[in-house]
């Protein structure tokens, strides 16, 4: 298996880290890719006309996409403890906790686009504040409900941990720990965990 990736990217280190957390990560050449929603990227564009990273390009020539999905599929291919759970309100919690990591993700890395690649002149701090009060409302939940992200790692916790890691990359003087220690106290610990320690996040 192919994966196009880059060390920046939140969403490709959720299926880094989940890679080595089913312990399928030696199954998966990396590819390095460059993406920027200004330039064009032939290689990925063939495989995800979406142009999207995380990209996952089968032993058969099918490339699957996007990060949960990624994950789902390589959840398929081990036989050990799943971090998918397969039923029930542990699957419905685990798929929740997911989707609130990507959400803020997805605000973030609007975000980013808006004030690193837009030109100055176009830029719109209204639009900018929304979005951050996406995040910040979704970090809220988070705190919330950090109950539900304890005990073994599943994709819930996968999302989370490398969401927060990416704020502290892309966002760091934006204190997310701030008025949320349950949720600093989990990702301090799971932070630790070597599958998050081998694939921090470089520019
Ligand atoms: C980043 O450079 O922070 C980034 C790269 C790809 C996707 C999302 C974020």
């Amino acid at each position: 298996m192919k994966l196009f990736f880059n060390m920046a990217s939140p969403f490709v280190r959720k299926v880094r880290v989940f890679a080595r957390e089913t312990g399928l990560d030696k199954n998966i050449e990396e590819i390095t890719t460059m993406v920027s929603p200004v330039q064009e990227n032939p290689a990925l564009a063939q495989a995800n006309p979406l142009k999207k990273i995380p990209a996952l390009t089968l032993d058969d020539g099918t490339t699957v996409f996007d990060s949960p999905v990624i994950c789902e599929y390589l959840d398929s291919l081990h036989s050990g403890r799943k971090l998918f759970p397969a039923t029930g309100p542990a699957r419905w919690t685990a798929l929740r906790l997911q989707a609130t990591g990507d959400g803020i993700l997805d605000a973030g890395v609007l975000c980013r686009y808006e004030m690193a690649v837009r030109p100055k002149e176009f830029q719109w701090a209204g639009w900018i504040a929304g979005q951050k009060t996406k995040w910040h409302g979704g970090l809220d939940l988070l705190e919330r409900e950090a109950a539900a992200l304890a005990g073994e790692p599943t994709i819930g916790g996968v999302t989370v941990a490398c969401t927060l890691g990416w704020l502290d990359f892309r966002y760091g003087d934006d204190d997310w720990r701030k008025g949320r220690p349950k949720l600093a106290a989990w990702y301090e610990k799971f932070s630790a965990r070597p599958s998050m320690k081998a694939t921090m996040p470089q520019a």
